[in-house]
């Protein structure tokens, strides 16, 4: 399981197979966790997810940005994406990675990217979430987002519950709104728990303190055991039902989806599509393995 899982995240780090990727179309069974490759066919799920009281938080794909050129063309598409969520109506918001708008390429240059797509989404009153990426990333996207805070309320992060940190992250960012995960990326134990019973109860912690901070929370996971706990929480210490959702990523647990929405849970789909499909597939493959064979199933029935 862990060499399946440290074979899979190299993988979504080859440049060449995320290149090539981007000429395939969705292929290797992608298309059971991406929403297409353009606009149209994301709005197209997004709506279905509507249409079962579900909101999405929509991800323009996008890795390995080295250069100014690309970061602005990523920036761009982004726009248009917010623009088509304002036209067509639907109930969406974003969620960004700051390296696709250029945070490899120069801080300053990224942090002005983040305003205009920022101040563009609060034009339309739309959220804009900051997905968060390995560790080595972690501070200046924290950076980022503090500067962004002093002038928008409608930007928040991820806050990863392997990282020791965390808990400490929680206290300085009480009134944002902010996504609670287990966390995707490979981390040193110098800073992240290991096992899945540490990241689990950590989880669980950072959950209880936030949901008891006056910002919005989204618990994204797939875990029912999490969910249960979730449930018997905010049941026991009535905390409304308004202050929080759950979140999941398209795909996945669908049948779960939809139970929880019609319970009356607030509930957001990570919905992502575009080109770049290829790094967040194979991360999607490291986590569960169970996918492996969904994407072994499609490439011998092609
Ligand atoms: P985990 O994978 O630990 O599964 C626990 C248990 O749940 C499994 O043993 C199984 O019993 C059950 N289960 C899980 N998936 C199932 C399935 N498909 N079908 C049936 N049973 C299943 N990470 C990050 O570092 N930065 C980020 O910005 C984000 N953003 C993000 C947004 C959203 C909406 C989600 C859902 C997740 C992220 N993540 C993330 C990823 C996150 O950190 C984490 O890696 C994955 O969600 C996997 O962990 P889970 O909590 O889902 O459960």
């Amino acid at each position: 399981m862990g060499l399946t899982r440290d074979f899979f995240i190299a993988l979504s780090k080859n440049q060449l197979l995320n290149t090539g990727a981007k000429k395939w179309g969705l292929k290797l069974g992608a298309s059971k966790v991406v929403a297409g490759t353009d606009i149209d066919s994301m709005m197209k799920s997004v709506k279905e997810l509507n249409a079962n009281g579900i909101g999405a938080t929509i991800d323009n794909l996008g890795e390995f940005v080295y250069s100014k050129e690309e970061a602005l063309h990523a920036k761009e598409n982004i726009l248009a994406t917010l623009e088509a969520i304002q036209q067509r109506g639907v109930t969406a918001h974003m969620s960004i990675k700051l390296t696709q708008i250029g945070l490899d390429v120069d801080y300053k240059f990224c942090l002005e990217n983040m305003r205009e797509i920022v101040e563009a989404a609060a034009r339309y009153a739309i959220f804009i979430n900051i997905d968060m990426e390995d560790y080595s990333h972690l501070q200046q996207t924290m950076d980022i987002l503090h500067e962004l805070l002093k002038e928008y309320d409608n930007v928040g992060t991820v806050i990863q519950s392997y990282l020791y940190r965390s808990e400490k992250d929680l206290e300085n960012l009480q009134n944002a709104r902010l996504r609670l995960v287990k966390g995707a990326y490979k981390e040193i134990a110098e800073v992240s728990y290991q096992s899945k019973q540490d990241i689990d109860a950590n989880f669980l912690k950072l959950i209880k303190i936030r949901l008891q901070q006056p910002g919005f929370t989204s618990i994204a996971t797939h875990d029912h055991h999490i969910i249960d706990a979730v449930k018997k929480f905010v049941r026991e210490n009535q905390i409304p039902r308004g202050r929080f959702e759950f979140q999941m990523l398209y795909g996945f647990r669908t049948d779960m989806q939809k139970e929880l929405a019609d319970e009356g849970f607030a509930f957001t789909t990570y919905v992502p599509f575009g080109q770049d499909w290829y790094g967040y597939y194979m991360r999607r493959l490291a986590e569960r393995p169970q996918n492996i064979n969904l994407a072994l199933k499609s490439m011998v029935s092609k």
